[in-house]
């Protein structure tokens, strides 16, 4: 018989997964390293990877998931087609940035941080992301954006994604 035709995504997640762990377990500090090798790898750390990070490290099960949970830049699910990330940290508090996520939440019909219903967009917060002289500043796929109000935060959503290079 033959396999579903999904079969195949597990196991390549699980090779995957276990040759990121193989490769970085013996660094000084592994579990930082392997949690951003499986988060580069997959676009975010899957729950069911958990005890064989915990396993290979020697650790419970409980203290990787608070690094995962701890830490805002690893996600437990995959991200939206697109990830805005609004900086709360506090340059940015101090030019308007609350309003601003409130803006972005109500925008996305989000009521905290986490990916729309339709799963286009994924709302973070960050904490500094460098441009704290332009505050306030958000990230949109990674692109860093000065000096954002509500109506250029709707404009970079409505703004239609970059074509991928062939
Ligand atoms: S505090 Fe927001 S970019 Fe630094």
């Amino acid at each position: 018989m033959a396999p579903a035709p999904d079969s195949a995504a597990p196991a390549a997640t699980d090779q995957t997964v276990a040759e990121i762990i193989r490769s970085r377990q013996h660094l000084p500090g592994a579990l930082l390293p392997i949690l951003h090798g499986i988060q580069d790898a997959l676009g975010h750390v899957p729950p069911e990877v958990v005890p064989d990070i915990a396993q290979a490290l020697n650790l419970s099960r409980a203290e990787v998931h608070g690094v995962v949970s701890y830490y805002h830049h690893f996600r437990s699910a995959p991200a939206g087609a697109q990830v805005l990330q609004v900086c709360r940290a506090e340059a940015c508090q101090a030019m308007g940035a609350q309003a601003l996520w409130q803006h972005a939440c109500t925008r996305l019909g989000l009521q905290a941080a986490g990916t729309t219903a339709d799963g286009a967009v994924t709302l973070e917060p960050v904490y500094c992301l460098g441009l704290c002289a332009s505050s306030p500043a958000v990230a949109l796929d990674g692109q860093v954006q000065g000096r954002v109000g509500p109506a250029r935060l709707d404009a970079l959503l409505n703004r239609p994604r970059e074509a991928a290079c062939p």
